[in-house]
């Protein structure tokens, strides 16, 4: 197409007054219609509105329009609708460009309408040299046919079988262990809605519940040994007493489960053998092999509720719990239960008067003041400072009882790597979106639930897996999925054949076609743009991140006073999540970036960086997700590594090191976000 041919709409979004209210949204209107290649541009109260989509569909058509710039809230929520939208309108949905101009400019810089509309200018122009370049991209439509693997046998992965055969799907379970229950089997009772049920009960009714399936099969004492393949193609080898069995499946459910996290050099445990884990506590009480005690200290958030980890969600309930069964079987034994604070939900608080009446004693610590624990001669005793009275104790025990936190499986790291999926930080499963996709990996077709995920109680655990069941069953049932067009492309004109391609892919999409022809698979590429960023000969594209895509971004956000303003390049996921946390908050930080977004920080090549510097930029930021969170495994990593080695040559080339900073937050970062802008500003000496 030639550039003639170009014509650009801009749909500017009011947000009722959550933009409108601090940009004045008809000056950037004009500002837009006199922007090269636009054509059109308007302005709507509510962008998203039916009305307003539909009046964007008959803009599109009335004025031929064929490259569309929305400019509105985040792309993380409402892309998806716009792409829907234009697609109804005949435009192929690859020639939509979204701008966010309410997080990234009016809900943060609301003090200043007037520093607020400049940017938001510059952010739509931006969008707009991007547009103009944007090619059409085609979803990639791969058969899914009705079977469906599920890794783990406990409550999740049988619940969510369940659900599956009824639907009539085939389905394959793969537990480990040499019978189905998980976790389950490790306790005696739970307590759900003031009624103690065996654990046994709950396995045995679970299990009953899937026998009379016959497309149900279970494999016990079993390991996966391989998975390739993608949704609706998966091949996957099985490894039981030596012999291997290979089947295909359509889709994945990884139900794993958690363990505890072990508590190390803590609270004298593993020096004195009184000093053990809640679940280790169930397994006593399960079989009954505790002798009369006279003396029971529970202590909570053990390894849980600090920096590293948040709440372990289930330790308070169970601590309760545990320590109602121990005051049943020993009457006469004083039990106490040392907390920070209670996290219960509703339907679970009547316990504690339940454990008062009992005759349970509460101690609650300070945060930053936990118990300690002595063990002279094998006599414990536990000092604790009580926050309500003020004073300290000192308490002798028979056994003490760690509330530790929990982990994913120790399984989580292989089946990462075989499902080429991530972990967080806390050795769960990592979701692809916490709100929009929690049972959704980013990888089509994989689906997680339960306590793989995160610590959860059985009830929550049953409804993910129901939830992680229909997820599954929509594209089984459809019989095809479309996956996201935004892919690798090569160009075997100019490829050298060097390969680095081929090793780097974390999902090992680009394979040998013929000696030094690399091909894409497309069905397997994530679009993450590793590949492109460090491809020597440049011959890498990425559908709707092109390197000519981005470099118009950083030229138009550099076009005037680059003196002053920061290129941001930032992943679509964790990072991207902050900067729209921090406009959610209403966090007001410096004007100074505009950000460029890119699907992982993988994506940054180093031409990028350097010809952002080269146009004057004040700063160069390069945000993504928080080790190991990456949504695309590895991404992250290689990126850190080469913006490291880019700083090493910076000098060189005459630009200061020091003004490229390289970022990592969580998607709930936004203060981290807000912190690193006002950071930037100070040491980069931006004033506007
Ligand atoms: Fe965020 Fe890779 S997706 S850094």
């Amino acid at each position: 197409m030639s550039e003639e041919d170009i014509r650009v709409g801009v749909f500017v979004c009011n947000c009722g007054s959550n933009i409108g209210g601090v940009v004045n949204v008809p000056e950037v209107v004009e500002y837009a219609k006199n922007l090269k290649n636009v054509v059109f541009a308007d302005e709507s109260k509510w962008s998203c509105s039916v009305d307003a989509l539909a009046q964007l569909q008959k803009a599109i058509k009335d004025n031929n329009i064929n490259r569309a710039v929305v400019a509105a809230c985040t792309p993380r929520t409402h892309e998806p609708l716009f792409k829907r939208t234009v697609k109804e309108a005949g435009l192929n949905p690859y020639l939509l460009e979204f701008v966010s101009i309410r997080e990234q400019s009016s809900w943060v810089h609301m003090n200043n309408p007037q520093v607020a509309t400049e940017k938001a200018k510059d952010l739509i122009k931006m969008g707009v040299a991007k547009a103009a370049l944007l090619e059409e991209g085609e979803e990639i439509r791969l058969p899914v046919k009705t079977d469906c693997l599920i890794i783990g046998g406990g409550v999740a992965g049988i619940t969510a079988a369940q659900n599956l055969a009824y639907q009539g799907f085939h389905v394959t379970i793969v537990e480990r262990e040499a019978k189905l229950g998980g976790l389950l089997n490790r306790i005696g009772e739970i307590e759900s809605d003031g009624r103690e049920i065996p654990s046994e009960e709950i396995v045995r009714t679970k299990i009953d519940q899937i026998v009379k399936y016959p497309n149900i099969k279970v494999f016990t004492n079993t390991t996966i040994k391989d998975i390739t393949g993608y949704i609706g193609n998966y091949k996957v080898t099985v490894q039981s007493n030596g012999t291997e069995e290979t089947f295909d499946v359509s889709t994945v459910i990884v139900a794993t489960g958690m363990q505890e996290v072990e508590p190390v050099d803590q609270f004298c445990y593993g020096m004195n053998n009184h000093v053990i884990t809640q679940l280790q506590l169930e397994g006593l009480l399960k079989e009954n092999r505790l002798d009369n005690i006279g003396s029971v200290v529970m202590i909570n958030c053990v390894n849980s509720m600090n920096e590293t980890r948040g709440c372990c969600n289930i330790g308070c309930h169970v601590s309760i719990k545990n320590a109602i069964t121990l005051k049943k079987r020993f009457s006469n034994a004083k039990i106490y239960i040392l907390y920070r604070t209670l996290c219960l939900v509703k339907e679970e608080r009547r316990i504690v008067e339940k454990a008062k009446d009992a005759g349970i004693k509460f101690i609650r610590f300070p945060d930053d003041r936990y118990p300690e624990v002595n063990s002279d001669n094998d006599q414990l005793s536990i000092k604790v400072y009580d926050t309500l009275l003020g004073r300290e104790f000192s308490i002798p025990a028979d056994l003490l009882v760690l509330t530790t936190a929990f982990e994913g499986d120790k399984s989580v790291d292989e089946v990462k790597g075989q499902l080429k999926v991530s972990s967080n930080a806390e050795g769960f499963f990592q979701e692809a979106h916490i709100k929009l996709g929690p049972l959704d990996f980013p990888a089509d077709g994989v689906f997680l639930c339960g306590t793989a995920r995160s610590p959860k109680n059985i009830k929550d655990t049953t409804e993910e897996a129901v939830g992680a069941a229909m997820r599954a069953s929509i594209p089984m049932k459809r019989g095809y999925i479309e996956a996201e067009g935004i892919v690798a492309d090569i160009d075997l004109n100019e490829c050298s054949g060097c390969g680095l391609c081929v090793d780097n892919c974390p999902y090992g999409a680009i394979k040998w076609a013929a000696e030094k022809q690399p091909e894409v698979i497309k069905a397997l590429c994530k679009g993450c743009g590793l590949c492109a960023a460090d491809c020597p000969k440049n011959t890498i594209s990425i559908v709707h991140f092109s390197d000519k895509q981005l470099l118009a971004m950083v030229e138009a956000a550099l076009e005037e006073n680059p003196a002053q303003k920061i290129v941001g390049f930032i992943c679509h996921w964790c990072c991207l999540g902050a900067v729209d946390m921090a406009g959610v908050g209403r966090m007001q930080y410096p004007p100074n970036a505009r950000l460029i977004r890119v699907m992982c920080s993988a994506r940054v090549s180093v031409k990028h960086v350097l010809r952002a510097f080269e146009l004057g930029a004040a700063g160069i930021l390069v945000g993504g997700c928080e080790f190991p969170t990456c949504h695309y495994i590895v991404g992250n990593y290689k990126a850190e590594k080469r913006m490291e080695r880019l700083k090493k040559t910076l000098p060189k080339k005459g630009f200061d090191p020091d003004k490229l900073w390289v970022e990592w937050c969580s998607a709930a970062d936004g203060p981290k976000f807000t912190n690193i802008m006002r950071e930037m500003a100070k040491k980069l000496n931006l004033t506007e």
